[in-house]
C-alpha cells in the first residue's frame, strides 16, 4: 500500500507552518496515520544539517554549490531513513518545504543552473515527487511584516533582501502551473485556508 506524500511550499512566513499543523491535526482526529516532518532536517542527521544552514549570517563565507548539496544530503537522509519508508506502509506524509523550494531558492534566487538543480533535486528524492503541493501565496512586503512582528531572529537565508524574495515567489507561481500543486491564497484567515487546503485533499485523496 502506498501513502501520500503532501509538501507545504511558499515564501519565509507566508503560513506553512500553521498549515501543516492544522491538516495533520485533522488527519489524526480522522483516524489517518500521519507523518509530519520538516527541511531541512527532519531525521538527526538532517537537524544537524539544518542547523549548519542557518547558522550565521547572510553573505558570510557559504558558497552556493556547497548550499545547495547540504540541502540534497539532508534530503538524501530524510526520504531514505523516514519519509519512503512511511509512505510504503501507506502512511500519510506532510512535509513543510521540500525539493520545490530547492528549485526556487537555489534555482531561480540564487541562480544555479535550472537542470542542475533537477538532477540533484531527483538523485536526493529516489525520484519520487510530492502527490501534492500546497503553495501558500503572499506577497514579500506581507511576510517581511509578518517575520518583524515575529520578533525572532531571522536566519541566515531570511536575511535576504525583497529581490531575493520576489524572484522566489515568482518562482514559486509559474512551478504551481504543474497539476501536483494547488495554490491558496495566503493573505486569509489560517482557517479558511484550513478549509480550503482540506477540501483539495479530499478532492484528491478521498
Ligand atoms: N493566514 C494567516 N494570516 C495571518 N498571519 C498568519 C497566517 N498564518 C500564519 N500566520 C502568522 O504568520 C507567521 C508565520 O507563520 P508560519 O510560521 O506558519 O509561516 P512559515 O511559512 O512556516 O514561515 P517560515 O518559512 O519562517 O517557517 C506566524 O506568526 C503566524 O502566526
Ligand atoms: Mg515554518
Amino acid at each position: 500500500m502506498s501513502g501520500i506524500f503532501v509538501t507545504f511550499e511558499g515564501i519565509e512566513g507566508c503560513g506553512k507552518s500553521t498549515q501543516l499543523l492544522m491538516l495533520v491535526d485533522w488527519l489524526r482526529k480522522n483516524g489517518y496515520e500521519t507523518v509530519a516532518t520538516r527541511e531541512p532536517g527532519g531525521t538527526e542527521m538532517g537537524e544537524k544539517i539544518r542547523a549548519i544552514l542557518q547558522s550565521g549570517n547572510r553573505g558570510d563565507v557559504f558558497c552556493i554549490r556547497a548550499e545547495i548539496l547540504l540541502f540534497e544530503a539532508s534530503r538524501a537522509q530524510h526520504m531514505e531513513e523516514k519519509i519512503l519508508p512511511a509512505l510504503e506502509s501507506g502512511k500519510i506524509v506532510l512535509c513543510d518545504r521540500f525539493f520545490d523550494s530547492t528549485v526556487v531558492y537555489q534555482g531561480a534566487a540564487r541562480g544555479i543552473d535550472a537542470d542542475i538543480v533537477k538532477f540533484l533535486n531527483v538523485f536526493a528524492s529516489h525520484g519520487r515527487s510530492p502527490d501534492l503541493t500546497a503553495l501558500i501565496d503572499v506577497d514579500v512586503g506581507a511576510c517581511f511584516k509578518r517575520i518583524a512582528a515575529s520578533n525572532r531572529r531571522r536566519d541566515r537565508i531570511e536575511q535576504e533582501d525583497a529581490i531575493f524574495f520576489e524572484k522566489a515567489r515568482n518562482c514559486y507561481l509559474k512551478l504551481a502551473e504543474e497539476k501536483r500543486f494547488f495554490t491558496v491564497d495566503g493573505t486569509a484567515s489560517a482557517e479558511i485556508i484550513h478549509e480550503k487546503i482540506k477540501d483539495e485533499f479530499g478532492r484528491r485523496f478521498f
